[in-house]
């Protein structure tokens, strides 16, 4: 037994204190290997996606499983795991109005049937995205030929026109749409174009027309930074207000574009309960996990206790997610690591937020949904009655304030007591820290 006086901040604040812990090998039948250019340990027992349980049979009493693709992935290895483990798909880009109407009185459809048809064939679900967005829309409707902005009137009627005809097309086809994207602002409507012109009422308009065009189809209003407190409230202000003039809106949207470390469990636990005290359906829309949010990481392959912990966040928020009868449909933004927005934005760089690996095998995080009895073991800290934490840690390296610690890497598996002094319940009091 050691004393040892640390910051109860090396626990609980991400990225102050990380440990590098190595893959259990308690099992006989898991033997390590390098899997290809990522670099990640795989293992045999993992195997390669097309032998593992389905995703979305895993899930399927609780909530479809989505994820959102380009054509390209329709065929080879993609297009296997498309077919294998996502009950819904969603288009990444093409069915957004940019692709679908370029000009004013064209309308661009052959690509969005391939895939609405495709996924009919399979006996998958479809999600529309998105019919009206500040980013990636159709500019001309906000012009008139002289390049002067229209009037609201002619706004809205290129709405109406815009959704009537894309809606109707795929009537009864496209199950649910995200009619509107990304509307809110942190305490404000988001500022735009379509707010400019047409004031908050593009909002209803939108969601009328839709409804009006296939009242089979359900309709989401879709937002990201869904978990911040402020934005939620007003999230689900203007949503109160809409449902309150009754306006044909059945669904909200989470984004659910995070990292490793934010937003945490409990903030994430609290939003959900507002959403859900809506009483109306709720899709996470666009699930991601970037293990490279910090722009002075700098990695070439995603270290290992990192794929873990992503493992374990992933599982803990799935968890959270099937205590809610409201959400039917969890949406991955992308399936394996070669193909993630997460590479472009915010700057360029290489990213692991997703649950196969370049070479379309089966990450952790995987595992962490389908039988999280696979993972090697995390860092598991409890509260306990006197607010004390018990933590049980894998054998590792702790690497504090750069150095990593001589003692913790001769032990093995441990149990950690952290004795919390003074007020130190966010992270901010000393702490005395026992291990042995
Ligand atoms: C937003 C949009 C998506 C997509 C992602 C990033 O979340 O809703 O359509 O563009 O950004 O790729």
């Amino acid at each position: 037994m050691r004393t040892f006086l640390i910051f109860l901040s090396l626990f609980l604040i991400p990225g102050s204190c990380t440990t590098t812990q190595q893959q259990s090998t308690t099992d006989s039948d898991l033997k390590t290997s390098e899997a290809g250019e990522t670099g990640i340990i795989q293992t045999e027992l993992m195997g390669t996606a097309k032998e593992v349980p389905s995703l979305a049979k895993v899930y399927e009493k609780y909530f479809n499983i989505g994820t959102c693709v380009e054509l390209s992935q329709l065929m080879g290895t993609e297009g296997e795991l498309l077919l294998k483990h996502f009950s819904s798909l969603t288009a990444e880009n093409i069915m957004k109005p940019k692709y679908m109407a370029p000009s004013e009185g064209t309308f661009t459809f052959d690509n969005a049937d391939k895939l609405v048809n495709y996924a009919l064939e399979n006996n998958k679900l479809v999600r529309g995205h998105t019919l009206v967005w500040h980013n990636q829309n159709a500019k001309w409707m906000f012009y008139d030929q002289n390049g002067n902005k229209v009037s609201k009137n002619v706004l809205l009627k290129r709405l109406e026109t815009y959704i009537n005809t894309v809606v109707s097309r795929y009537k009864g086809k496209v199950y649910a749409w995200d009619v509107v994207n990304e509307v809110v602002d942190a305490t404000a409507l988001r500022k735009s174009e379509w707010l400019e012109i047409a004031g908050e009422e593009y909002i209803e308009k939108a969601f009328i027309y839709a409804h009006r065009a296939d009242p089979g189809a359900r309709l989401f209003l879709n937002e990201i930074d869904t978990i911040e407190r402020i934005k939620s409230e007003n999230i689900c202000k203007l949503v109160r207000k809409l449902l309150d003039r009754n306006v044909p809106i059945h669904g909200i949207g989470l984004q659910f574009h995070i990292t490793l470390h934010y937003p945490g469990l409990q903030a994430i636990s609290e939003a959900l309960k507002k959403y859900n005290d809506l009483g109306l359906e709720i899709h996470i829309t666009e699930f991601d996990m970037s293990l490279n949010a910090d722009p002075d990481f700098k990695a070439g392959k995603a270290p290992e206790d990192l794929l873990i912990r992503q493992a374990h966040r992933y599982k803990e928020i799935f968890d959270l997610f099937k205590t809610y009868k409201n959400i039917t449909n969890v949406t991955f933004w992308g399936f394996h690591d070669g193909h993630t927005w997460s590479t472009y934005f915010p700057v360029t760089k290489k990213d692991w937020p997703l649950l196969f690996d370049r070479d379309f095998k089966t990450k952790y995080a995987f595992w962490g949904l389908v039988d999280p009895s696979r993972l090697p073991k995390d860092v598991v800290i409890n509260n306990d009655s006197k607010n004390n934490f018990k933590a049980y840690a894998k054998k590792g390296t702790p690497v504090i304030d750069g150095m990593e610690d001589e003692i913790w890497k001769k032990t093995g598996d441990m149990n950690i007591t952290i004795y919390v002094q003074g007020s130190g319940s966010h992270g901010t009091g000393k702490t005395l820290c026992y291990y042995g």
